[in-house]
């Protein structure tokens, strides 16, 4: 299958894209600067312009752009919008544009987060952008036309991030990389679609 992984240049893309590739897909990674195209998940423009470039591929992955740290006691509503721009709106944006875009049964992956189900502090906009996610996925999932699936990834910290965020969160156990890597795949080479693959280890 020919698959565009936007964010494949990224922590878990470093491990997914060789993955897929191993399996004998043909992956194009896509990024604001990194990759064979550039594309900033922000820009509904430019995920328009990465659909032209890319052609009509059979799967969509994404694991691009992350929800911000907030402070809950200044946060403003227009702040929480923004968090959403690239990571939410984008995210919806490859799906509503790729269904005009790409093949004939193409799937689309995904990344959500934990703390769309486990509160944390100073993640409201990441809690929201993730619970939004799930919610657009079910609905998807049943609009689709020409038999396109879509699933979403939804992971805890994960295991290559330990080192750098473990800190930050304490206490929240990594989801290993083969594990995760191994719900990317069944995504992509399965049939299932509208699901939400909590990956919390
Ligand atoms: N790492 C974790 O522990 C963890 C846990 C839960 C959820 N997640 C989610 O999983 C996803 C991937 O995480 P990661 O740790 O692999 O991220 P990462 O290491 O920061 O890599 C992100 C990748 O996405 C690209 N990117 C960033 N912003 C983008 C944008 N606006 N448009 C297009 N591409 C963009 C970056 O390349 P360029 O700079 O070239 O654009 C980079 O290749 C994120 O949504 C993150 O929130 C991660």
């Amino acid at each position: 299958m020919r698959i565009v992984i936007v964010g494949g240049a990224g922590t878990i893309g470093r491990r997914l894209v060789p993955a897929l590739r191993s399996r004998g897909h043909d992956v194009v990674v896509a990024g604001r600067a990194s990759g064979e195209v550039r594309v900033d998940l922000a820009s509904p423009a430019a995920i328009e312009a990465m659909y032209r470039e890319v052609g009509a591929v059979d799967g969509v992955v994404s694991i691009g752009a992350h929800g911000a740290l907030d402070e809950f006691a200044t946060l403003t509503s227009a702040a929480l919008a923004e968090n959403m721009r690239a990571k939410f709106f984008g995210q919806a944006e490859l799906v509503l544009t790729g269904q005009r875009h790409c093949a004939d049964g193409a799937s689309f992956t995904l990344t959500s987060g934990i703390f769309a189900d486990q509160a944390w502090p100073g993640v409201t906009g990441g809690g929201v952008i993730s619970g939004a996610l799930h919610s657009f996925v079910l609905s998807a999932a049943l609009e689709l036309p020409r038999g396109m699936r879509v699933n979403v990834v939804s992971p805890t910290l994960v295991g290559d991030s330990a080192e750098t965020f473990g800190e930050r969160f304490p206490g929240m156990r990594p989801v290993p990389m083969d594990e995760l890597v191994g719900h990317y795949l069944s995504c992509v080479e399965g049939e299932s679609t509208g699901g939400v693959i909590r990956a919390y280890g």
